[in-house]
């Protein structure tokens, strides 16, 4: 057995076993064979209830059970799941290696096979395969100009906020959060715009695993199977172009494959921080507080959330390559382990107190590390921050049109999705999207949404007959821009 020099303790328990006299020998509701707790059913309901439990009864790295009472190691530690995602001599996100999947208890009718059933794609692979392909995929990232992207973000926000702003209220989720992710990344990998509202239909049906999902799921590797042909026999200035051009020589299957995988990546996770986002600073007066005084700006407010709700709650999974040992625990060649990015941000040993400010420190999980990290945070980040201060802009009186309890969420292990985010406000006239921004649409006083800085600046100049040529304004006292410049930088799509 190697021992992981990060952890001195290692066992000799047997893998999976709890040990004696711990409360996970109890039998009773939410406990299966082997006393291992379930990650699923009613008592599993509260995942962050339950997590913490495991935690006190295993430490870092918990023994559990999936659906089908598989048993698989939940990690919850920091840096456990740092020291496991950031080592691949020891662990592979290869789900063939998993001895649940090599003696079929985990095989193809396993409720969660679509997230354990191996694909020829990049998070899948790993060493030269995963360099080949995932060097494909960040090659083709590194040609998107972030300018271009940054005023693509803000058109389409205008957009969004345009269908629903004469009518006073809006759902946030169903009417924003959901489109626009699907909305830029369409336009990244080169797709018509009609394809958006389709396509955010069908990755949200395909998600939710409903009856209809494996038809939703054919129906957008078709519309990206012939995008692959298209855009390889009329080739253009864009990520699928690169992709297909790239000297790693992907074949159109592995093109179409991984434009699902970054449309569904970017999808879902970007739509959950986006609503996320947009949640605690419409419930939690400490952050409505915070951006209206100009202590945090959005972006700041995004990484707090990326914190406390990441998008992904848990990746699976991690495989064990050989026997070893983390947190504790006796790790066994092909055990399955549960990258636990929502407990590993809130581990009390570096967050002893969860209200404190996380901010200026971006060492959360919510985008993974080592080998597989996100290489699409960048973009997640610009739509998030683009978009909800532009949104914000917009509505600067925007406040939720329910009580907090009613909000509803969907979870399964890998995320908590909100359902919807009711919202009122004043009814505003539209705006031309590829004209100058009209201020006349912002309220002359300064509105509790206004997220300028400077409390003696105007939320917005004076409505007059035609919008003035935006002044230069000072920095504020923290350095950071004043309404007018943020207009501007709006603008120029900065
Ligand atoms: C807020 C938004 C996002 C979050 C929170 C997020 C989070 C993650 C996480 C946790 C992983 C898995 C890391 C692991 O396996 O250890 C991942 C992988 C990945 N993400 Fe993102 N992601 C986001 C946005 C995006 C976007 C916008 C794109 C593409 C444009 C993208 C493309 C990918 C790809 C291709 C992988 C697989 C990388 C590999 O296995 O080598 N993601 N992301």
């Amino acid at each position: 057995m190697t021992t992981e020099s990060h952890s001195p303790a290692g066992t000799e328990e047997p893998a999976f076993g709890p040990p004696p006299g711990c409360p996970a020998h109890a039998v009773g509701p939410g406990v299966g064979p082997g006393g291992l707790r379930r990650l699923h059913g009613p008592e599993a309901e509260d995942l962050g209830a339950l997590y913490e439990k495991l935690r006190a009864e295993h430490g870092p790295v918990a023994p559990v059970s999936l659906h089908d009472d598989v048993p698989i190691w939940v990690v919850l530690g920091h840096a456990e799941n740092l020291h496991m995602i950031s080592t691949p001599s020891h662990y592979t996100r290869d789900s063939r290696l998993w001895t649940a999947v090599q003696d079929g208890s985990a095989g193809a009718d396993h409720p969660l096979a679509p997230h354990i059933a191996w694909q020829p794609i990049c998070s899948h692979a790993e060493g030269d395969e995963h360099l080949r392909l995932r060097g494909a995929v960040t090659g083709a990232m590194t040609t998107i100009d972030f300018r271009s992207l940054r005023r693509y973000i803000n058109r389409a926000t205008q957009r969004l906020v345009n269908a629903f702003c004469p009518l006073g209220k809006a759902d946030l989720v169903g009417q924003f959060a959901e489109h626009l992710p699907m909305s830029v990344l369409c336009e990244i990998i080169g797709m018509p715009e009609d394809y958006n509202d389709r396509m955010v239909h069908a990755s949200r049906d395909l998600l939710k695993g409903t009856d209809t999902a494996i038809a939703s799921n054919e129906y957008v590797m078709s519309v990206l199977t012939q995008h692959t042909l298209r855009r390889r026999a009329e080739p253009e200035d864009d990520f699928t172009t690169h992709l297909i051009n790239h000297p790693a020589r992907l074949t159109d299957d592995e093109v179409a494959q991984h434009l699902r995988l970054v449309l569904l990546a970017a999808y879902e996770a970007t739509a959950n921080l986006i609503a996320n986002v947009l949640r605690m600073l419409l419930t939690d007066p400490r952050f409505r507080a915070q951006l209206n005084g100009g202590q945090m700006t959005v972006p700041e407010a995004v990484e707090q959330s990326l914190w406390n709700e990441p998008p992904f709650s848990a990746v699976l999974g991690y495989f064990a390559k050989q026997d070893t040992e983390l947190g504790g625990q006796c790790i066994r060649k092909g055990d399955g382990l549960l990258f636990g990015i929502a407990p590993g941000n809130v581990d009390p040993r570096i967050r002893p107190d969860l209200a404190a400010s996380m901010q200026g420190n971006r060492s959360h999980l919510a985008f993974g590390g080592g080998p597989h990290e996100c290489p699409g945070q960048d973009i997640g980040r610009a739509i998030a921050d683009v978009g909800v201060d532009a949104l914000l802009l917009r509505l600067p009186d925007v406040e939720l049109d329910c009580d907090e309890s009613d909000l509803r969420w969907r979870s399964t292990m890998s995320s908590r999705h909100l359902v919807d985010l009711p919202v009122r406000f004043e009814p505003k006239p539209t705006q031309d999207v590829t004209q100058r921004p009209s201020v006349r649409a912002l309220p002359s006083q300064r509105a509790p949404w206004q997220v300028t800085t400077e409390d003696t600046a105007p939320a917005a100049p004076a409505p007059g007959p035609a919008a003035p040529a935006p002044a230069p304004a000072a920095p504020g006292p923290a350095g950071r821009p004043g309404a007018w410049q943020r207009l501007l930088r709006w603008w120029r799509g900065h």
